[in-house]
């Protein structure tokens, strides 16, 4: 049987990776391995497309160049990773995928969301998240959050309060739009409370312990 694919989403510091963790370890203790990716990267040429997005080296990106770069990364990641893992059954839990870009070129820099739509049916034809965990919180906590993790800020680490609270915004609406796919989940809350929360929804939604 094809494997799930699960991805996670959410602004910046709204705790994705403590949350796909959290996941992981809860499916391997019911028995499911999953294989744990992220994106951008996920693959040696996706990874080096992701410093370049993330750290441009001589100057900012034009907003097309850093999109299609982004999907240029995708397609090698579905292509070489995850679908393969979902032919063999695997489950997949990936950080972030085409929401997010929908919701910070789209929804943040305003890039044509028919345009990213279109792009998304190139890198990965008939291949959408079974389910999506959007992560939700203000984006004044989650930049706190960031603040606490410490660390060098990468540039959109940088980017203003108000360009998160859009992207925010748009990935509301995408869950908005596709309520099955994907679930809320209140990000504000303890980190034990918002993996109950998680794990419950994998649950209803994919029946693991049935
Ligand atoms: N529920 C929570 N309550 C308080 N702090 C949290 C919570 N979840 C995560 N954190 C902390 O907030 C910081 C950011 O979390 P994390 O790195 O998981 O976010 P992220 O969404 O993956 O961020 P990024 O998009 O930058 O990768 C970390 O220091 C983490 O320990
Ligand atoms: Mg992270």
């Amino acid at each position: 049987m094809r494997g799930r694919f699960i991805t996670f989403e959410g602004i910046e510091g709204v705790g994705k990776s403590t949350q796909i963790a959290r996941a992981a370890a809860w499916l391997r203790a019911r028995g499911c391995e999953p294989v744990v990716t992220r994106e951008p990267g996920g693959t040696p040429l996706a990874e080096q497309l992701r410093r370049i997005v993330l750290d441009p080296q001589d100057g900012p990106l034009a907003p097309s160049t850093e999109l299609l770069l982004i999907f240029a990364a995708r397609a090698d990641h579905v292509a070489t990773v995850i679908r393969p893992a979902l032919r063999r059954g695997r489950w997949v839990l990936c950080d972030r995928f085409t929401d997010a870009t929908l919701a910070y070129q789209g929804g943040g820099s305003g890039m044509n969301e028919a345009w990213i739509r279109q792009l998304a049916r190139i890198a990965h034809p008939r291949l959408e998240p079974d389910l999506t965990l959007l992560l939700d919180a203000e984006p004044a906590l989650a930049l706190a959050r960031l603040a606490g993790r410490g660390g060098r800020a990468d540039r959109f680490e940088s980017e203003d309060a108000a360009f998160f609270g859009r992207v925010r915004q748009r990935y509301l609406a995408l869950a908005a739009a596709e309520p099955g796919r994907v679930r809320v989940i209140d990000a504000a809350q303890g980190e034990g409370q918002v993996a109950d929360a998680i794990a419950a929804v994998i649950d209803a939604a994919l029946a693991v312990s049935g």
